[in-house]
């Protein structure tokens, strides 16, 4: 098969890894890519929304299948836009179509789903410009802190957790009033705030059957003990300690099967990913948000425990025969720590030459923002490199995936080295 896969990050490193390992595979690409993802496949210099460029592009390679990394391209409409086209209709698309990625698209449209379902999630209301002054009286019933969420995409900017009334009135009349967030937040849902502890879990569904992944644990913070300014992720674990077999049956019974049941009744056709992003509230899970994509670092330790071959799953998933699927996983865990450039998540410069990858000899290397000019692999963004060890114990992997981020060199390089040390 040739496979076609779309986005330039960490996570679509982690799947051209594992992709580049399938018997059934024949020629990958990854467009547009990075760095790293050329060893596995070939680079093809298109942004995730050319949506033309994409289509020349699959037909001129006989492209079996896409497997589209980012919520971008899904949000607006590349599956729908397969679908459309009478030549490219009979090429699965791995990703929900844009009904299903609103899911991920507007957190409004997921609160709403999750109440019709029954699916366990803070209590919220949604408000937008005309009804203003409601909401700004809505904010006096509530206890504090009060989350605000920017309805559309954000950039994963628009969840704002404020500890005072006076905050949370000024934040909502900047998001509503003044677009703060832009477009995205002309709608805003206010939701009380849950006290626990965060995880994720991902599924793989073709619309009926599913395969829940193994869960992880991400590191959203720049700084050591959490502290500092959110970023995309700054490492990552899998499994997740304290979500057991109690935990997860919990998860599987009172999120997983409402929510596929739910997109079925809703005549939401869905294939692809689901990523649950999970309060665990006094042993109880509750959904903080759905995303419709793996997540960035999750992927990087997830994929690594999936002993079966992706590439037959997400035939599955093409067809619809999951069901029938193997599906094994590794017991090992698996830790992953980022390295990003000095100043990230703020300002940073890029193109410093990245050296010393080679001497990486027991973790993987996944590339994120890099790119190769004149033979030379240099940093092309704030988070440049994944580096995941498969362990025993999540002591060791943890030990080793830090001590190999420490191995290598770039100009102005930084990680955490607390990452996944809380839950020993
Ligand atoms: P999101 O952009 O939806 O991932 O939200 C960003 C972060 O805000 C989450 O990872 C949580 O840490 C936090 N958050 C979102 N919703 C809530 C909530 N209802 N209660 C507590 N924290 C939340
Ligand atoms: N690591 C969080 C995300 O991918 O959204």
């Amino acid at each position: 098969m040739n496979i076609l896969i779309i986005g330039s990050g960490g996570r679509e490193s982690a799947f051209a890894w594992k992709i580049a390992q399938s018997p059934q595979l024949t020629q990958l690409y990854i467009a547009p890519g990075n760095a790293g993802t050329g060893r596995y496949g070939q680079n093809v210099p298109l942004k995730v929304t050319d949506f033309d460029g994409i289509a020349d592009f699959v037909l001129q390679h006989s492209i079996d299948m896409v497997l589209v990394g980012p919520e971008e391209p899904l949000v607006k409409g590349i599956h729908d836009y397969f679908l459309d086209r009478t030549d490219l209709r009979d090429i699965p698309v791995i990703g929900p179509q844009r009904a299903g990625a609103q899911l991920e698209g507007s957190k409004d449209f997921a609160k709403q789903f999750m109440v019709r379902h029954g699916v366990p999630t803070a209590a919220s209301r949604s408000f937008d410009k005309a009804t203003l002054a409601d909401g700004l009286a809505y904010l006096e019933t509530q206890k504090l802190p009060i989350v605000l969420k920017a309805d559309g995409l954000a950039a994963g900017k628009g969840v704002l957790i404020c500890t005072t009334l006076d905050e949370a009135k000024k934040e909502l009349q900047a998001m509503l009033a003044d677009a703060k967030f832009g477009e995205a937040s002309s709608k805003v849902v206010i939701e009380e705030y849950l006290t626990g502890i965060e995880l994720s879990v991902f599924v793989l569904t073709d619309g009926d059957s599913y395969k829940i992944l193994p869960a992880a644990k991400d590191y959203k913070r720049i700084g050591e003990g959490d502290t500092g300014l959110n970023t995309g992720g700054m490492g990552s674990v899998s499994p997740v300690p304290f979500a057991d077999n109690e935990f997860l049956d919990k998860v599987e019974e009172r999120i997983i099967v409402p929510t596929i049941n739910g997109l079925k009744k809703d005549g939401i056709p869905y294939k692809g990913f689901i990523f649950i992003g999970l309060m665990n509230v006094g042993g109880d899970p509750y959904v903080i948000e759905y995303n419709v994509r793996m997540g960035d670092p999750e992927t990087e330790s997830v994929l690594p425990r999936i002993d079966s071959d992706l590439l037959d799953l997400l035939q599955g998933v093409a067809k619809g025969d999951l069901f029938e699927r193997s599906f094994t996983l590794s017991p090992k865990t698996a830790a992953t720590v980022v390295l990003v450039s000095g100043g990230y998540p703020g300002n940073f410069e890029s193109g410093k030459a990245i050296s010393n990858v080679e001497n990486v000899k027991d973790s993987i290397v996944f590339h994120a923002g890099t790119k190769e000019e004149n033979g030379v692999v240099q940093t092309a963004g704030g988070r440049v490199l994944a580096v995941t060890a498969l362990e025993d114990t999540l002591f060791d992997a943890l030990q080793q995936a830090t001590a190999d981020a420490g191995r290598i060199y770039f100009e102005g390089k930084y990680f955490r080295k607390d990452i996944g040390f809380d839950l020993l």
